[in-house]
């Protein structure tokens, strides 16, 4: 058996894969790391065995398994929390963190809110947002940070669009969330079930909030208990939602500009973007570490993944896989089925918002292409910071000029 490798590891280019991740390529599908803190756990960096094993029923989502891996002390502090901020935690990974036959109940609900057209319905008002976040980028002049100025914010006021939350709740309603993971948060868990109970007694709610409203009602769920279960699922939403498109935005345009052919291309045709979202998605993969802990002994090629062993799917590597992509670490825009790749996940657990996030990421990399033609890096791009510590993929900044 080789040397386990430390994982997570910072990257040193945005959109590539840790530098210290090249054994684990090497010995794909099936490898050892280390955690910070000294256990040991498997990463999958295959993906044909990635999607095997998210589609196992051994392989669980339960986070409140005592086995479950950790990739960070940040990580391991969360679980340290107060009785309320655990409530409160407890209730943002109802979906994520549970699984089949309870998984499956949620989803169904979770699933009736994105129906009927909510993408189509809501596209003019994420244009509206994308198209006011990045006068406001353009006014404040040149250069900008694209995350603080641009990424983060038009995801997160495309997020409120498509939850219904109006315009001038939004302050609100970010300032209550916040405070969710603070010493106040059995308070502001209070007022945000009344604020969605207050929504929908006032008039036919829109978005998420109203096509929510509707579908517990349709399952009978009592009227006093609706909004909390409401309330749960648009927060599963935001917090599912704002870092991991916000960071494929960023990221994605950091490796936009360090492609100028490709670029060039783009701005040629912009009927290749909705297969650009997915290829830039493809290559930064933010979310670069799903994981999951053995509930069972499964046996992958002569290799045992033991019950109570945690596993991390790293999906750097996982979407860069030679045998499923030619030429893996190119961007390329003509690849025969550009939405094939797993940075949505895989399995039951497949991101629920991939249609949205595509959207928003569309009506993001259009616009900025559209309305600034000389949209380039301001700095080295060696000098790009990333977050470091984290498998969740973010920049620091990402300084631009136009
Ligand atoms: C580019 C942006 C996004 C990326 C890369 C992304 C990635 C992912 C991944 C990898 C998973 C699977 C996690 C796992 O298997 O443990 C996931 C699940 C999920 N995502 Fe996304 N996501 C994005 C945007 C969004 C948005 C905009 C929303 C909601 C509006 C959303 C809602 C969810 C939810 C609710 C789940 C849990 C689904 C379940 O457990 O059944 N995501 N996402």
């Amino acid at each position: 058996m080789t040397d386990p490798v430390a994982f997570p590891q910072n990257r040193t280019c945005p959109y590539r894969p840790a530098p210290g991740y090249r054994p684990l390529a090497e010995r794909r599908p099936l490898s050892r790391i280390t955690l910070y803190d000294g256990r040991e756990a498997w990463a999958v960096t295959g993906y044909a065995l990635t999607r095997r094993l998210l589609a196992d029923p051994r392989i669980s989502s339960d986070h409140s398994d005592p086995a479950w891996p950790v990739a960070n002390a940040a990580a391991a502090a969360a679980q340290k929390f107060g009785e309320d901020q655990k409530k409160v935690i407890g209730r943002l990974t109802a979906l994520v963190g549970v699984d089949d036959p309870e998984h499956r109940a949620r989803r169904e609900v979770a699933e009736a809110g994105f129906r009927a057209g909510l993408i189509d319905a809501v596209r003019p008002k994420l244009q509206e947002v994308v198209d006011r976040q990045l006068a406001d980028m353009v006014a404040h002049g040149a250069p900008a940070d694209l995350v603080s100025a641009f990424a983060s914010p038009a995801a997160l006021g495309s997020l409120y669009a498509a939850l219904g939350i109006p315009r001038e709740d939004q302050e609100y309603f970010k300032q209550k969330t916040q405070q969710l993971f603070g010493p106040a948060a059995a308070g502001a868990y209070d007022e945000l079930v009344a604020y969605v109970a207050k929504q929908a007694g006032q008039h036919p709610a829109d978005g998420l909030l109203g096509a929510y409203l509707a579908a517990v009602a349709d399952r009978g769920t009592p009227a006093d208990a609706a909004p909390a279960e409401v309330l749960q699922l648009l927060l599963i939403m935001l917090v599912s939602g704002h870092h991991t498109t916000s960071s494929s935005i960023a990221i994605g345009a950091s490796a936009l500009l360090q492609h100028p052919e490709q670029l060039a291309e783009l701005r040629a045709d912009p009927s290749l973007l909705p297969a650009a979202v997915d290829e830039l998605s493809r290559l930064v993969a933010v979310t670069d570490g799903v994981q999951r802990v053995a509930v069972a002994d499964i046996e992958v090629g002569g290799t045992t993944i033991a019950k109570g062993d945690g596993v991390f799917f790293v999906l750097s590597l996982i979407n860069r896989d030679e045998e499923h992509y030619r030429q893996p670490d190119a961007l390329d825009w003509h690849r025969p089925d550009p939405g094939d790749h797993l940075s949505y996940g895989s399995g039951p657990h497949r991101c629920l918002g991939l249609d949205l996030a595509r959207t928003i990421m569309e009506i993001a990399f259009g616009t900025l292409l559209e309305r600034l033609p000389g949209l380039r890096l301001a700095e080295a791009a060696a000098e790009i910071p990333v977050q470091p510590g984290e498998s969740f993929q973010g920049l620091v900044e990402l300084p631009v000029t136009w």
